[in-house]
């Protein structure tokens, strides 16, 4: 026999002790509609008491549930893959604003360090139908599956199919960017038009004092920007690596566009890894929703 439901009351005690009173009332009214309203198939059934114990013990409310939104979609989110962040959504919706791609004059984007594929996707929604055919890059199979699966419940083909120039297209990729054979992938044809990423960027340090929901579930290879073996260990060797690979596979085409999100006092850093490395002279830092440098864009 299953334990007796725990009382509202209780549970809204329980929350609060975790996350104070504000934002228990908060989730325990998003848990109840989520309910109500049925979880993701991916997400297995459970009780409110389930979630209001899983979410006490720190894990985020994105795993609970099953999903996040970002723009006009509702993504799916799974352990460990990284749950998409709002300052990405942020400037993703401007970098959609930026360019703008049409069926007569369609682009070819690649996105390195994938995860949900949330920016692609988001791109691949915003933009009219047929210009964009998109590839997301990413090292994690749990990562390239839920980018697949994302696509399919945001209505995005996968493979380019005979109708492919009547829509936009997002093809993922499993690999590492910092091994060669994964540039000789036939589907990773250089150059393209628009370059994004939002990779690992955090340093060792800054690891070490990061919360337990984010350290204890989400994949320490979505965070960590460094090889362990890496001389400098300031969250940069991702930046290098893209750099090195827009210089030397020539990734970007002449006019193409570049946007990388950033952590914390690492803008101006990575603006002259873009331009000294990279050899991208024209370059402009955007600001996020809360005043912080986030992301460096720039134009070939
Ligand atoms: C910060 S997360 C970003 C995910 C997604 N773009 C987003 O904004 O939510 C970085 C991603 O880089 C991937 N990654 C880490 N090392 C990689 C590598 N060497 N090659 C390719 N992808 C890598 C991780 O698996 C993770 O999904």
């Amino acid at each position: 026999m299953p334990p007796p439901a725990r009382s509202p009351g209780y549970l809204l005690t329980t929350l609060a002790n975790a996350l104070g009173r504000v934002a228990a009332a908060r989730e325990l009214q998003w848990m109840k509609q989520a309910l109500q309203v049925g979880l993701p198939e991916h997400v297995p059934k459970m009780s409110i008491d389930t979630m209001v114990a899983r979410r006490a013990r720190g894990e985020p409310l994105q795993y609970i549930l099953g999903t996040q939104p970002f723009g006009l979609l509702n993504l799916l989110t799974r352990r460990p893959v990284l749950i998409p962040r709002p300052e990405t959504e942020h400037w993703t919706i401007r970098l959609s604003q930026t360019i703008a791609p049409s069926r007569d004059t369609p682009v070819s984007l690649l996105d390195i360090c994938t995860g949900s594929g949330c920016i692609p996707l988001l791109l691949c929604h915003l933009w009219p139908r047929g210009s964009v055919h998109a590839i997301g890059v990413d090292i994690s199979a749990d990562a390239v599956q839920l980018s697949r699966e994302n696509a399919s419940i945001c209505g995005i083909p996968t493979a380019s199919g005979s109708d492919a120039c009547h829509q936009n297209v997002f093809t993922p990729v499993l690999g590492d960017i910092f091994d060669s054979a994964t540039w000789s992938s036939r589907l990773l044809l250089p150059p393209f038009d628009v370059i994004t990423s939002n990779p690992p960027y955090i340093s060792q340090e800054e690891y070490e004092g990061l919360s337990p929901s984010v350290k204890d579930y989400e994949d320490p290879r979505a965070l960590l920007g460094d090889p362990p073996d890496s001389v400098d260990q300031r969250g940069l060797s991702f930046y290098h690596r893209i750099a090195q690979l827009t210089a030397e596979m020539k990734l970007l085409k002449p006019g193409g566009f570049i946007a990388f999100e950033v952590g914390e006092k690492q803008a101006h850093d990575v603006r002259r890894i873009v331009q000294d490395e990279a050899g991208i002279q024209d370059t402009e830092i955007w600001q996020d929703p809360w005043g912080k440098e986030r992301v460096v864009v720039g134009r070939s």
